[in-house]
């Protein structure tokens, strides 16, 4: 097919669906379950990622964001925000877990009881026609399966999987369908997706552990050791979330700032609230950030001097919730010296899916790619 005649093809399209979209982020979205239904869907798109899974539906466009989190006791099921919010404060026979954990699927059962759920408070009324879901490539295969089946009790009647950097370059307004580079750095909670994506395709890939939750992990140790002080998961986010700044790792002469931070004092086990220095928060994540750039480089270092050409002059796109922190382009320009565009969003992914959805022709495109053709392997030949 005539690639040009793609691209004029699709122009209406990506501009109206932009124009529609409309974003709802994860603390309204609860509100937005009861008040602001979707009447009607029949095409519908998934984001399953380890903090936030997010849907996009058709033909009103809306896209919705609700945390990965789910809490249960046999009897009683809490999901979302309201799951999300019960972390550390549960009754001992209620068990709240993330969907994804280390790119598994923790529990199928509560997978399907959440998206369920989900689907059937927000949309009036589906007919469940087709399903796109951004697919991570460390899925195993025996949960690429099972969402699969899942997907098929939820009712649709024909799923795709499609791989996640390509719906994300496509989220970002990149023009996918000619021979280009673009390097994409997604940093989300669970992963880190490294993809150089270039005509409907991926020439190189790489996903790894360092991203949002391994930092979160590493910020409860360093308080833990250098200053007495447990704090809990979400204390350990929220404090990514409000006090990490990268200027600390390339500006030496930036001054000092301190966050109050509530825990227990390991040594009294009373509790207590402590000032923290930023530049101690920093110091925590620097060797997760330190495990991206080695990874990007080395992916860099063994792709052709076309592409790599194509990513000196354009730079690294940079996406997923970690791109909302302050300096987080400086530093890995700084460290890698090549321009880093901060798209600040986490939901490009979605958004390319949704635009994938929309086009008839990228679609089909898309769909048909190799990459997919050997995600529907990975279903069928096991
Ligand atoms: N303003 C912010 N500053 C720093 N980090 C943030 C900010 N907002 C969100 N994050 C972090 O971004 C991560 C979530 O990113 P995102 O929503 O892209 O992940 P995800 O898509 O659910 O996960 P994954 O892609 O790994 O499966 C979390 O670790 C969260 O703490
Ligand atoms: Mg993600």
């Amino acid at each position: 097919m005539d690639i040009s005649v793609d691209l004029e093809d699709r122009k209406g399209e990506v501009e109206a669906t932009s124009e529609v979209i409309s974003e709802i982020s994860s603390d309204k979205v609860d509100a937005f379950e009861i008040s602001q239904k979707v009447n009607f869907a029949y095409k519908f798109a998934v984001d399953i990622g380890h903090e936030n899974v997010r849907f996009f539906f058709y033909p009103s466009r809306r896209i919705i964001s609700v945390p990965s989190y789910a809490a249960t006791d046999g009897r009683k099921f809490f999901k979302g925000l309201e799951a999300k919010s019960i972390i550390g404060r549960h009754p001992s026979d209620m068990k709240v877990v993330t969907l994804l954990d280390n790119n598994t699927v923790k529990d199928y059962k509560i997978l399907y009881v959440y998206l369920r759920d989900i689907l059937s408070e927000v949309v009036n009324f589906r007919v469940p026609f087709t399903l796109l879901a951004g697919e991570l490539y460390s899925l195993k295969k025996v949960d690429v399966k099972f969402l699969y089946k899942i997907f098929k009790q939820l009712g649709f009647w024909k799923v795709f999987f499609i791989p996640q950097p390509i719906a994300t370059a496509v989220g970002l307004g990149l023009d996918i369908t000619k021979p280009h580079g673009y390097l994409l750095l997604d940093i989300g909670a669970g992963t880190t997706k490294i993809g150089l994506v270039t005509l409907y395709g991926l020439s190189a890939y790489k996903e790894i552990e360092a991203a949002g939750r391994a930092m979160d992990k590493r910020i409860i140790d360093i308080l833990y050791k250098e200053m007495s002080l447990s704090i809990g998961d979400r204390t350990a986010e929220e404090l990514k979330k409000r006090a990490l700044d990268l200027e600390y790792l390339y500006n030496p002469s930036k001054p000092e700032e301190y966050v109050m931070v509530k825990g227990i004092d390991s040594m009294s086990k009373l509790p207590t609230e402590k000032e923290v220095p930023k530049s101690l928060i920093v110091k925590a994540v620097e060797p997760v950030l330190y495990e991206i750039i080695e990874e990007l480089k080395d992916l860099m270092g063994g792709i052709s001097p076309e592409l790599i050409s194509d990513v000196l002059r354009e730079g690294i796109y940079l996406t997923g919730g970690l791109s909302l922190t302050p300096n987080i382009e400086e530093y890995f320009s700084y460290k890698l010296n090549i321009k880093v565009n901060n798209t600040r969003t986490d939901k490009a992914t979605i958004k390319g899916l949704g635009e994938i959805l929309c086009s008839k022709t990228l679609f089909k495109k898309i769909t048909t790619l190799r990459e997919a053709k050997d995600l529907f392997h990975k279903i069928y030949v096991s």
